[in-house]
């Protein structure tokens, strides 16, 4: 699959198989999330691998849209160390780089994914500090359920020339 047909072809998947993704797959889907742009090269991210059944279930007591969770194989979430980029808003925008980065990588491996907002909700953020003991400084930015795709989904046409301007507004 090329650049351009990954870029175009890539859906939100929340129906997964029960076949598990293997942590070779998941080691390149986290590399390939290490690659993303990131301001001054900073590269604040910071990664949870979550695989095991009772703490993917957990996640959808506190995440309302997750419901999804409960078939995924794996999920990851995707933080921002603030330590590292202290810049909240180059931080959010540098790990949202690495989360697309991330989710063309599992389509691009045959895999479903889906961007489950976590920052800025407050009970969603919480949610995660929580149930993952994160620190002062790691801010839980989006979540990601991975899975084998068990649905698909058409190409919607999304080009809209109106939102293209020439040269000046
Ligand atoms: C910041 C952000 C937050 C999102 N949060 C959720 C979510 O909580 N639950 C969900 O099912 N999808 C969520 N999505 C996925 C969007 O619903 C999806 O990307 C959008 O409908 C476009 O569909 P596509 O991804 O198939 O192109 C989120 C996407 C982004 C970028």
């Amino acid at each position: 699959m090329d650049i351009i047909e990954a870029l175009m072809t890539r859906r939100s998947i929340r129906k997964y198989t029960d076949k598990p993704v293997d942590d070779e797959q998941i080691e390149t889907i986290l590399k390939a999330a290490m690659y993303a742009p990131s301001a001054s090269n900073r590269q604040p991210w910071q990664f949870i691998v979550i695989k095991d059944r009772a703490l993917l279930d957990k996640v959808s007591e506190w995440h309302p849209y997750a419901k999804m969770i409960h078939e995924a194989s794996v999920a990851i979430l995707v933080c921002c160390d603030l330590s590292i980029q202290d810049a909240r808003e180059l931080a959010i925008q540098d790990c949202s780089a690495a989360t697309e980065n991330l989710l063309l990588a599992a389509h691009g491996l045959g895999l479903g994914a889906v961007w489950l907002g976590v920052t800025p909700r407050p009970d969603r953020m919480n949610g995660a500090i929580k149930q993952f003991g994160l620190p002062e400084h790691i801010l839980p930015l989006a979540l990601i359920p991975i899975g084998y795709p068990a649905e698909s989904k058409p190409d919607p046409e999304r080009y809209n020339p109106e939102r293209v301007h020439n040269d000046r507004w």
